[in-house]
């Protein structure tokens, strides 16, 4: 194993997970829903608390594992509007947070297509907003990410190197190159601040002026 794979290894394994969280991820497995990973879940834990965040959006809550993180690390009271098209992923999301010891109302889910739902959100209304949907569909969620940011929000995007994919520039196809054109759009945007972190599966982290 090359030094880089036993760090990420190491990182990954570093916080155990609990069994809340290892019970989503079983339901994620069966669901087909693939979660955040263990190391980008904790990083975004960690940023939800440093920003005291009482609300966030997440596009694609699957079973509700990284809902779960975002949720542990907000402020009391903090709300996750979360949206996903499967009704399926949204009742095993609703255990998941329930089994987690949260309050149904601290998930607001909107069951829909999230092309269609996120124009209904209000802008600068939220401190963070979490992407893990349709890899096709980064580019349109990092416009309604920036429009539904406020002043200081933080953005995470999820699967931001999509399995070794996106760093490598002989791989062309659809999802990959829509990862790497929303990836090369943060990173041209003067309106943030960013980092990609090699966590999970690559989380970008960035916060919006
Ligand atoms: C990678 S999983 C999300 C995992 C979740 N964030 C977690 O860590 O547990 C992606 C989710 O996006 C949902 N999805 C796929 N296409 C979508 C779309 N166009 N609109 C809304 N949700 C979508 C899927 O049903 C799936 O639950």
């Amino acid at each position: 194993m090359s030094i880089e794979a036993a760090n990420w290894a190491y990182a990954e394994d570093f916080v155990e997970e609990d069994r809340v969280v290892l019970e989503a991820r079983d339901v994620a497995d069966e669901l087909g829903c693939v979660p955040v990973l263990p190391g980008a879940s904790r990083a975004i834990q960690v940023l939800a608390k440093a920003m005291k965040a009482t609300t966030a959006v997440e596009i694609g809550t699957g079973a509700g594992v990284s809902l779960t993180y975002l949720l542990r690390g907000m402020a009391p009271g903090g709300v996750v509007t979360t949206i996903d098209v499967e009704p399926e992923h949204h009742k095993a999301a609703r255990r998941t947070i329930a089994a987690a010891g949260f309050a149904p109302e601290r998930a607001r889910m909107i069951t829909g297509r999230a092309l269609d739902v996120l124009p209904r959100l209000t802008d600068g209304g939220y401190d963070i907003v979490l992407i893990d949907a349709r890899k096709s569909e980064y580019p349109a969620y990092l416009e309604h990410a920036m429009r539904l940011l406020r002043s200081g929000g933080l953005l995470l995007i999820d699967n931001a190197l999509w399995h070794g994919r996106v760093p490598d520039p002989a791989q062309r196809d659809k999802d990959t190159t829509a990862v790497r054109e929303t990836l090369k759009a943060v990173r041209e945007d003067e309106r943030l601040t960013i980092a990609l972190l090699d966590a999970g599966d690559g989380l970008l982290a960035a916060v919006k002026e």
